[in-house]
């Protein structure tokens, strides 16, 4: 069953999409979607010369030793490509004790500088600790491929910047600045090595490691907990990281506050955020409150400026969303002109068109007034 369900899926991939993917020089991509074609909570995904099984529940009842060779073979038969390994990456706890089955057996799983391609462009992959994503998110490659069309000229902010793939495709599309934010140090140096694979210039690919929620407040120009609680009791600019300026080196960690960072304006502001996390500034929310992102986005960016928003929750329905996100931009002075949504691609059908990736393109009205 299972096997007839990914030879299907690879069949409907390698007539028309894959021979244009390879042709744009992309090698990275869903081979395999469970959730619409046949095997909910699995995924076969190519990485340049890896090929990446992952099952977000319990596993189809196969002997891996059995399944994975197989998934390989009908891989490099349907679509020519040859494969150096194919990794199991079990996202599950109660699986891990199966984690990390490889084929061939023992061999190592990537090059020690495996590199992946999108639309021309490099990425450093790795297979993360037990059950972790990989470093690109294929899903976003509609996000990255738009930035990489529209950048020109633009001062670019990526928010929640992980690995920065968003933040490398503004640059390459000629983007004057980027601002890469995320609170993983980790992330931003793959980040930083994404940026030098592609020979962009160090001196326009900025990462800031810090709390976001802080952090956008602060370019938008809004107060922060952190101005409040340094009002109330340690004096004027006292308390944490109070005199620290974006620098791209610093803490990192869950628990780190953002630099101090002076209000900015940017013409394009990429949003996506996790779906939940907490830190000593506040938690990200994108069920219950999106807009306290979505609003310091919104303020942070040029009139006539798009915030990339994006909300990977697949209970939150698409419309009700894009009406929040139109109700809080007017409620904060800065009406949005008109909202795009961005559909990931075709390596991830969905024939109700209801993706849990949802990717809105929101035009901050030319007219409203700056800051
Ligand atoms: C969904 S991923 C972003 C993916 C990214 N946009 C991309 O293009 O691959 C979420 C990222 O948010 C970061 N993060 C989570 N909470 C944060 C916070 N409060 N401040 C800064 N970064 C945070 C994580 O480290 C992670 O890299």
């Amino acid at each position: 069953m299972l096997l007839d369900s990914v030879r299907a899926a690879l069949a409907s991939r390698s007539q028309t999409l894959l021979p244009s993917l390879h042709a744009e020089g992309t090698d990275c991509y869903r081979l395999f979607h469970g959730a619409t074609e046949g095997e909910p909570g699995c995924t076969l995904e190519r990485f340049g010369d890896l090929l990446l099984w992952q099952t977000f529940r319990d596993p189809p009842d196969m002997d891996p030793q059995e399944l994975l060779p197989r998934l390989r073979d009908l891989v490099e038969d349907e679509t020519g490509v040859p494969l150096r390994a194919v990794h199991w990456n079990a996202r599950q706890k109660r699986q891990r004790s199966r984690e990390g089955v490889l084929v061939p057996p023992g061999a190592p799983l990537l090059a020690a500088e495996h590199v992946g391609s999108e639309i021309g462009l490099k990425y450093r992959i790795d297979v993360r600790p037990p059950g972790r994503d990989p470093n690109l998110y294929l899903d976003f490659r509609a996000a990255r491929r738009w930035l990489a069309a529209n950048s020109e000229g633009r001062d670019v902010l990526n928010a929640f910047a992980f690995t920065c793939g968003a933040g490398v495709a503004a640059l390459a599309g000629g983007a004057r600045h980027v601002t890469n934010l995320d609170f993983s140090q980790s992330a931003l140096d793959v980040g930083r090595e994404n940026a030098r694979l592609n020979g962009l210039p160090a001196g326009a690919f900025e990462c800031v490691c810090g709390d976001a929620l802080p952090a956008l407040r602060q370019l938008a120009g809004l107060p922060t907990n952190t101005d409040r609680r340094s009002r109330g009791g340690r004096g004027r600019g006292g308390g944490r990281g109070g005199d620290r300026r974006a620098s791209g080196r610093g803490g990192g960690g869950a628990s780190s506050l953002a630099p101090r960072l002076r209000q900015r304006a940017f013409d394009v502001v990429v949003l996506d955020p996790p779906t939940w996390t907490k830190t000593a500034a506040g938690a990200v929310d994108l069920v219950r409150d999106y807009q306290s992102l979505f609003k310091p986005c919104v303020l942070a960016t040029r009139p006539g400026g798009t915030v990339l928003a994006v909300n990977h929750v697949a209970s939150v329905e698409l419309d009700e969303w894009v009406d929040s996100l139109e109700r809080c931009a007017k409620k904060a002075g800065r009406p949005l002109e008109d909202v795009t949504v961005l559909p990931p691609e075709q390596d991830y059908p969905s024939p109700d068109g209801k993706h849990p990736l949802k990717m809105a393109l929101a035009r901050v009205a030319a007219g409203s007034a700056p800051l």
